[in-house]
């Protein structure tokens, strides 16, 4: 009875192709779906079809002279599809997720056949980002451990690991849900092993290798920064602080020209009064002994 079944899934599965080529591509790659003809023949008429509906997406016929590509409404084949002329393959460029799915092939002749395509794509995996967590106070509680933390933004379908060398030491794995994923690592400044953080899903990976002597050293040049901010707004400060008393100063200094400019004014004001009163004075000095 079982026997009987499998094989009746088995005729039933060959009959509607679902035993057609699988193929799987990397999103913003191309893909070629091959007719394995070498040369379309006069009589023959080739159909591409794509998904459950069969959108009709390239049609191929030499006796009517009909050599079109088409999209389906949503217009998601818009400049990517390419037939080739002779052999009627059809060329997905730049693939994305939206492109995933059953291609159809019909080649109407003398003889009938078809083929299923099965397109998978996968998403290009992120580069995982190694930063010192600067916040940790290392549970150690030994200052020659540096706590660092792997990280990557947006992701589904991911498993984000620390290696030492060649050995796994943790990971933390993401199924359906698209979501950031961080993973800890503390280590000896002066530890000489090669650590990587690598993401993966099942069909890629990314890694990126760890530089302790580089990495390490970044909460201390934190530090630093907050030492060297500190210094020049202190030195700001006193700039300011310099500038107006200098300013008071300054201003104390003029107004004292100042009055000592308008006293000089004044003087040479009053002189050619008293000068010019002087010879009234003398006159009148002169008019009495003029008059004795
Ligand atoms: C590939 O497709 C993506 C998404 O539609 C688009 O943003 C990108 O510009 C395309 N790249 C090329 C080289 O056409
Ligand atoms: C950094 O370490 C602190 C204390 O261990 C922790 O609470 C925090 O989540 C860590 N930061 C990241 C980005 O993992």
């Amino acid at each position: 009875m079982f026997h009987m079944f499998v094989l009746f899934c088995l005729c039933w599965w060959s009959l509607t192709g679902v035993f057609g080529e699988s193929m799987l591509v990397m999103e913003g790659y191309s893909v070629t779906l091959n007719t394995d003809v070498t040369e379309i023949r006069e009589d023959d008429d080739i159909l591409w079809k794509f998904g459950v509906d069969n959108s009709l997406l390239a049609e191929i016929s030499r006796e009517k002279q009909i050599f079109s590509t088409y999209d389906v409404p949503d217009g998601r084949f818009r400049d990517r599809l390419r037939l080739d002329h002779q052999t009627g393959s059809l060329t997905i460029k730049n693939i994305t997720s939206e492109h995933a799915g059953f291609y159809q092939l019909d080649i109407i002749g003398v003889k009938w056949s078809s083929k299923t395509f099965s397109v998978s794509v996968y998403a290009r995996l992120p580069v995982p980002n190694i930063t010192r967590n600067c916040s940790s106070s290392s549970s150690s509680s030994s200052s020659s451990y540096c706590s660092l933390v792997c990280s990557v933004v947006n992701v589904g379908h991911v498993t984000l690991s620390w290696y030492k060398g060649n050995s796994l030491l943790s990971s933390i794995s993401v199924s359906d849900l698209r979501i950031s994923l961080s993973l800890p690592l503390e280590v000896e400044y002066q530890d000489k092993n090669t650590y990587s953080c690598v993401l993966n899903n099942s069909f890629t990976n990314q890694a990126t290798h760890l530089d302790i002597t580089q990495l390490c050293h970044t909460c201390a040049d934190q530090g630093l920064h907050l030492f060297y901010i500190v210094l020049v707004s202190a030195a700001g400060s006193l700039l300011i602080v310099v500038s107006v008393v200098m300013c008071c100063i300054c201003r104390k200094c003029r107004k004292r020209a100042q009055t000592q400019e308008e006293d000089r004014i004044d003087s040479a004001l009053c002189k050619p009064k008293t000068e010019k009163t002087k010879p009234k004075i003398e006159a009148v000095y002169g008019n009495v002994p003029k008059k004795q």
